[in-house]
């Protein structure tokens, strides 16, 4: 069009204005009465008339088009990655009442009468008891009404800018309905998807010869965090409101349920399901009520909330660490279903461990479909008496593995088959052995076998070894299975290349594999030993080691009596260490990877108690202590030269216990050891010792 005149600019098309103004309030309207109201108004044809006649108004005249239109909901171009966002009050969770029988109600109603100094003879404490519903946490900031920033809660403190994501959902308003915002709202809720939604979706999927989707949290999860915020828009994701983070110029209400429903007044979507509840019998009452109606729900739950409904109390009752005292959740038994044992296999772990586990019969339970459960080791197998044919009781809590429950003897087939351990390895074919004193068997072909080498190098490459991000199972898999790996040390022999021609791998994230791989080679003796995998060797033992050898040839050439002398390495470790360095195998796969480039700064031999106030003691920390972390105090420990041992013996010097703290402070108890608290922890760091 090179020569061509251009137009003048259109005058304003005060009629196309008015017109685009009145179509997009009445989607608004619409998606309210749909979306929060649960009551339709109109139907969904004359609902999309609407739709379509204002996208060819805005089309016709481009600068018609606000980022709060109904028709901007659709997505837009894709982003590189989300920008973080600091929470202006940061999202927090709040604490899981593990005990599933109506007593937690008891128990919460029992903390908060004790925090609140509440004498016996006070009248119940009022709460609100609300649904605990399984999505995604979400913050969403409104600013003199309009919609802003739509945050995930991240690690409570910064979260992921997913603005443009959480637009696509029709549920969640672009402005608040009202004349006179606040000038901050910070809305906090859960993005989540319709049972009926997920099914429908599924069913597309399926038609469309797509893959399908394991559950509707998980899905909801993933659409919110997809980069492309078209693909988001085409899942039917909705949302509740259930909180406030910042709020200014917002004359707060007195209760959390005068809140609700002021939330709903804005126009937001606020499950309607919550009750007040005196004291805890009325707590408990809910949880069973909600518990018998949960299947009926249009959505999946995994509990309810209790929280104090007064908001002055709970600013009175305030915060441990990171969560609120004033509220709880309350969560449902793990679910558990029947199905049938189709066969026993086993499986051959990093150190040739050999686990039975269950195939079975697909399962629906726990919110995915389980078509296999560990049966842990044979004796656990011959416990629970599971026979192949069997129907079992299957159950899943959380993101656990699936386990086998029980077995119904009444149900066994007659052609039912007891399980036995195999006589060989499926994998390599080497022989199966088990050592009289060991529950578990083992797989003897050491590193000969392909399922104790990939497990061996996603050990090497794990977070705390070698840290080589982006060397997943998968990957692993295709590596061994190709004959490209065989060893740790062959992993610095790769190119981008050679990975990129493997299947499903993009050019750029083999890039990113190779580069993360090159950036491992800088190490410490520390992580190198941890991720030699030499069996009983921990995190805290290769960090002795490292210590008290200085270097890896010290090491390498220290005999059981050498090793016994490292602090708290006894006859089992020692011989395990020296096996594996006199392992000529093991040897030259070391010496491949050092001449390949790892490396680390060795240092002089620390022997003896390490310097410091807590120098050759040994220090169990267990529950949450109110500012620490659990790494921040056991970082603290170690720079004081004290060890952090994961269990409690004759040899641990304190416990450290933190609120609900369980078993760890029951043998300390028992065992006479010291108990104190996170200021008797920093006691100890600054050379007080009791
Ligand atoms: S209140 C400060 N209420 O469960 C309290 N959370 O840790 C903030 N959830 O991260 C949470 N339903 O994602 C609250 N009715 C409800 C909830 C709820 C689901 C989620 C939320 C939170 C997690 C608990």
């Amino acid at each position: 069009m090179g020569g061509a005149v251009r137009s003048p600019a259109k005058a304003p098309d005060r009629a196309a204005a008015a017109r685009a103004r009145a179509l997009r309030e009445a989607i608004a309207t619409h998606d309210h009465a749909y979306y929060v109201l649960d009551a339709p108004t109109i139907p969904d044809a004359d609902y999309d008339a609407l739709f379509r006649e204002l996208a060819a108004l805005e089309a016709a005249h481009p600068e018609l088009v606000t980022p709060e239109s109904p028709t901007q909901r659709v997505g837009g171009a894709p982003a590189a990655a989300f920008a973080p966002v600091r929470h202006a009050v940061p999202m927090l969770s709040i604490r899981t009442e593990t005990d599933t029988t109506a007593d937690a109600a008891a128990k919460f109603d029992a903390r908060i009468r004790r925090d609140l100094g509440l004498p016996a003879d006070a009248p119940p404490v009022e709460y609100v008891a609300e649904l605990k519903f399984d999505g995604l946490a979400i913050s969403l900031r409104y600013e003199r009404g309009a919609l802003a920033v739509a945050a995930t809660r991240g690690d409570g403190e910064v979260g992921e800018d997913v603005t443009r994501n959480v637009r696509t959902i029709r549920a969640i308003p672009q402005r608040l309905a009202t004349a006179d915002p606040p000038d901050v709202l910070e809305v906090r809720g859960e993005v989540y998807m319709r049972r009926a939604d997920f099914e429908a979706l599924n069913e597309r999927q399926r038609a469309a010869g797509e893959r399908t989707f394991i559950n509707p949290r998980n899905t909801a999860a993933g659409a919110v965090r997809q980069l492309d915020p078209a693909a988001t828009a085409q899942r039917p994701l909705r949302f509740f409101a259930y909180g406030l983070g910042e709020a200014r110029g917002f004359a707060a209400p007195v209760t959390h349920g005068e809140l609700l429903r002021q939330l709903r007044g804005f126009g937001l979507p606020v499950n309607g399901d919550w009750r007040i509840a005196r004291g805890a019998a009325e707590l408990a009452a809910y949880y069973e009520d909600v518990a018998r109606r949960r299947d009926a729900l249009p959505f999946d739950i995994d509990g309810v909330v209790y929280k104090v409904n007064a908001l002055d109390l709970q600013r009175t009752l305030g915060y441990v660490t990171r969560e609120p005292r004033w509220a709880v959740a309350h969560k449902f038994p793990a679910e558990e279903m029947q199905t049938r044992v189709l066969g026993i296999e086993v499986q051959v772990g990093r150190t040739g461990a050999v686990t039975p586990v269950a195939r079975l019969a697909p399962v629906f339970v726990g919110g995915v479909t389980v078509t296999n459960a560990t049966l842990h080791n044979e004796d656990e197998v011959r416990r629970k008496d599971v026979h192949v044919g069997d129907t079992v009781v299957v159950r899943r809590a959380g993101d656990v593995i699936p386990e086998v429950v029980r077995v119904l003897p009444e149900r066994r087939p007659a052609d039912a088959r007891p399980f036995r351990m195999p006589a060989e390895c499926p994998e390599c074919g080497s022989a199966i052995v088990r050592l009289p004193d060991e529950a578990v068997a083992r797989c003897s072909g050491g590193l000969v076998c392909p399922a104790q080498r990939k497990q061996s190098l996603l050990h090497f490459a794990g977070r705390r070894a070698m840290d080589i991000e982006g060397l997943g199972d998968k990957l692993v898999d295709q590596l061994v299975d190709a004959g490209i790996v065989r060893t740790p040390a062959d992993l610095y022999g790769l190119d981008a290349a050679r990975l990129a021609a493997l299947e499903r791998m993009a050019e750029k994230s083999a890039a990113n594999v190779v580069a993360a791989i090159e950036a491992s080679k800088a190490t410490t003796l520390a992580r190198f030993v941890f991720a030699l995998g030499i069996r009983h060797v921990g995190e805290a033992t290769a960090r002795d080691l490292a210590r008290h050898f200085g270097g890896l040839d010290a090491l390498m050439d220290a005999g059981e009596s050498a090793l016994l002398e490292v602090r708290d390495v006894g006859p089992v470790l020692a011989q395990s260490i020296a096996r594996f360095f006199a392992e000529p195998h093991n040897r030259s796969v070391i010496a491949a990877l050092r001449a390949a480039g790892v490396r680390w700064d060795e240092q002089p031999p620390q022997r003896g108690a390490a310097a410091g106030p807590l120098a050759g003691r040994t220090v169990v920390l267990t529950g949450t202590l109110p500012t620490l972390s659990r790494d921040e105090a056991k970082a603290l420990v170690e720079a004081a030269g004290g060890k952090a041992a994961g269990s409690v013996s004759r040899k641990t010097d304190y416990v450290i216990a933190g609120e609900e703290a369980g078993g760890k402070l029951d043998r300390a108890r028992d065992l006479g050891i010291p108990v104190l608290d996170e200021a008797g922890l920093r006691a100890l760091l600054a050379g007080r010792h009791p």
